[in-house]
């Protein structure tokens, strides 16, 4: 029998990363399942290396210990299923319904409310452990002038403090089932779902690639969670989430 996911929820104050902490406890054998929450993050990151905006009790910040049941070729598929819990959670307790912007942005009106970044340990070939971290902008009233254009928290769309331990446990409790989904069956019958959330099917969008901009129309997500591209000169390709970064356009 697999753990569930948030058998174990440990509760920090301020931590550098709560996704080191997790990497920390995973070589002590904590089991899979495991959630470390924080309260502020001195050292927050996100994905390709930027820093993430976490140095106060404003967002929600956690990480979950992973002992993945999917193949490394599968990981990606993983972080699909957290970004709908998320989606599914933030819709639950708050009424907003966002969107997904691949592979694992959530927005709303254009602007990023959550974040996830997940890092993979191995042991030689085999993947030992990945620790998804996710980072959710949930009471700020405001963001500093270099995020205020692309960043939004709940509270701004609601006009009232939300619950961060609620949307927590009602993102734990909608992702154990998908979990256990993609590891028995994979992620076929879920990706209807994903798509259904998707802000990038079908759409024109901007690639930025080895930093090239090309523009493309998104035509699919794929099984192994990649996306399936037609770019404007004809050529048509399936791009993984590390090789470009991706722009919506009007
Ligand atoms: C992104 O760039 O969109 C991913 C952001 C991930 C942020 C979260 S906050 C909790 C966890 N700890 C970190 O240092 N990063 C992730």
């Amino acid at each position: 029998m697999i753990k569930q996911i948030g058998h174990t929820i440990l509760k920090l104050d301020e931590v550098s990363s709560t996704n080191d902490v997790v990497k920390r406890l995973s070589k002590d054998d904590e089991e899979h399942g495991l959630v470390v929450v924080a309260k502020k993050q001195t050292c927050g990151r996100g994905r390709q290396g930027k820093v993430w905006e976490s140095y106060d009790e404003s967002g929600l910040w956690f990480s979950i210990l992973i002992k993945p049941n999917v193949s490394v070729l599968e990981i990606q598929t993983l972080t699909l299923i957290l970004a709908v819990s998320m989606v599914e959670a933030i819709e639950k307790v708050t009424q907003i319904k966002c969107g997904i912007k691949w592979p694992n942005d959530l927005t709303y009106k254009g602007k990023k409310l959550c974040g996830i970044l997940c890092e993979s340990v191995f042991s030689g070939n085999y993947l030992q452990v990945v620790v998804a971290g996710i980072g959710l902008n949930v009471n700020q009233k405001k963001f500093k002038d270099e995020l205020k254009d692309i960043a939004g928290s709940l509270r701004m769309y609601r006009n009232r403090r939300v619950d961060s331990d609620e949307i927590l446990q009602t993102f734990i409790t909608i992702l154990n089932p998908y979990y256990n989904t993609l590891v028995h069956k994979g992620i076929k019958t879920m990706l209807p779902l994903y798509k259904s959330y998707s802000t990038v099917i079908g759409k024109r969008v901007k690639l930025i690639e080895q930093g090239r901009e090309v523009y493309a129309v998104v035509l699919d997500v794929n099984d192994l969670g990649n996306l399936e591209i037609l770019y404007d000169d004809g050529r048509l390709k399936e791009v993984c989430s590390g090789e470009v970064t991706l722009r919506e356009v009007e």
